[in-house]
């Protein structure tokens, strides 16, 4: 893996994104990967991939596998990696004549886009790359940047249902920012699955981030609907489970989630489930609520096992 010495930035706006809690985390990476000594990143819940591209950009890294059980973002990464070019040229082209349009005529097209990405769901082949998926990419990224509040989230029939986004001359993508993520993408095995599917890289010098959905605080900010399925307390248990088991396999493991006690300050929830390793916690701006107007301070768990 080659150092950049640019930064590169998520393609996607994603909810959750840790762009802004970079450099919190960044402090709890553990040694062994400032050292050198880590070989191997893994982050099971890829999302944006803000934190894959900032520990890319920085430490030298033989080898990188993320995964997320979202098909459409695992495509997202499949089509930069394997033929940037041709996405680009697309991106080029839907930029260049969206731009020139008024904004009624802009929100015509958005949902045209919608609807055609939306109806091509069922014959999408996901596992190919074919002019037809490099599209469906091209689709989502500009979906992603011109719907409202730059949400990637689908109904529980997978249709994408976000609504016009109304923006003044979005700019859907950087050239240069997807060509080093393309880059980066050479080294990187990249899965769509359960995060389960990533247990079997578990070893003393790789380096695991999780960034699940986070825990709900409340009924109302029940906001978890990244793709169609849903990650609820059994699911967070079940990963409570996959931590001590990849501990025992002696990775440096490393999580983050919501904190149940910006809500009730007795839910001792994520101490049980986590009882024997390092809890601390970050100031998070949270960027994006289902609720646009409740934003504000909150705090997030770390959770690491050094
Ligand atoms: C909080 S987001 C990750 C945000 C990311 N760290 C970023 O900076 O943009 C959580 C991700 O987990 C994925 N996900 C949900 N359930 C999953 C599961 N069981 N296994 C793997 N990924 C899952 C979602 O599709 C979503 O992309």
């Amino acid at each position: 893996m080659r150092l950049l010495t640019t930064k590169v930035k998520p393609f996607l706006k994603w909810a959750g994104g840790k762009t802004q809690l970079l450099s919190q985390l960044a402090l709890k990476f553990p040694i062994e990967l400032k050292l050198g000594i880590i070989k191997r990143y893994v982050e099971p819940f890829i999302g944006g991939g803000a934190v894959f591209f900032h520990v890319a950009t920085l430490y030298e890294i033989e080898e990188f596998v993320i995964s997320d059980i979202n098909p459409e973002i695992v495509l997202c990464y499949r089509v930069i990696r394997e033929d940037v070019q041709a996405l680009l040229d697309m991106l080029d082209e839907l930029q260049f004549s969206y731009d020139k349009l008024s904004i009624e005529q802009q929100e015509r097209v958005f949902y045209e886009i919608r609807e055609q990405f939306n109806s091509s769901l069922h014959s999408t082949h996901f596992q190919e790359i074919s002019k037809d998926t490099v599209l469906r990419v091209a689709q989502t990224i500009f979906l992603n940047h011109t719907c409202f509040n730059g949400l990637f989230r689908v109904n529980s029939k997978g249709g994408f249902n976000v609504p016009f986004g109304k923006y003044k001359n979005p700019t859907f993508h950087e050239r240069n920012n997807l060509l080093e993520i393309a880059e980066i993408l050479r080294d990187t095995n990249v899965l769509c699955g359960d995060f389960s599917i990533c247990n079997e890289f578990a070893e003393s010098k790789t380096f695991y981030y999780f960034d699940p959905p986070y825990r709900p605080i409340s009924a109302t900010s029940a906001f978890t609907s990244y793709s169609a399925s849903n990650f609820n307390d059994d699911s967070q248990k079940r990963l409570a489970n996959n931590f001590r088991y990849l501990d025992k396999q002696e990775a440096k493991l490393m999580l983050s989630n919501s904190n149940p006690k910006n809500g009730n300050i007795n839910d001792n929830f994520f101490e049980h489930l986590y009882d024997g390793f390092t809890i601390s916690t970050v100031m998070a701006a949270r960027a994006i609520n289902s609720q646009g107007s409740k934003r504000g301070q909150i705090l997030e768990l770390l959770i690491t096992n050094y």
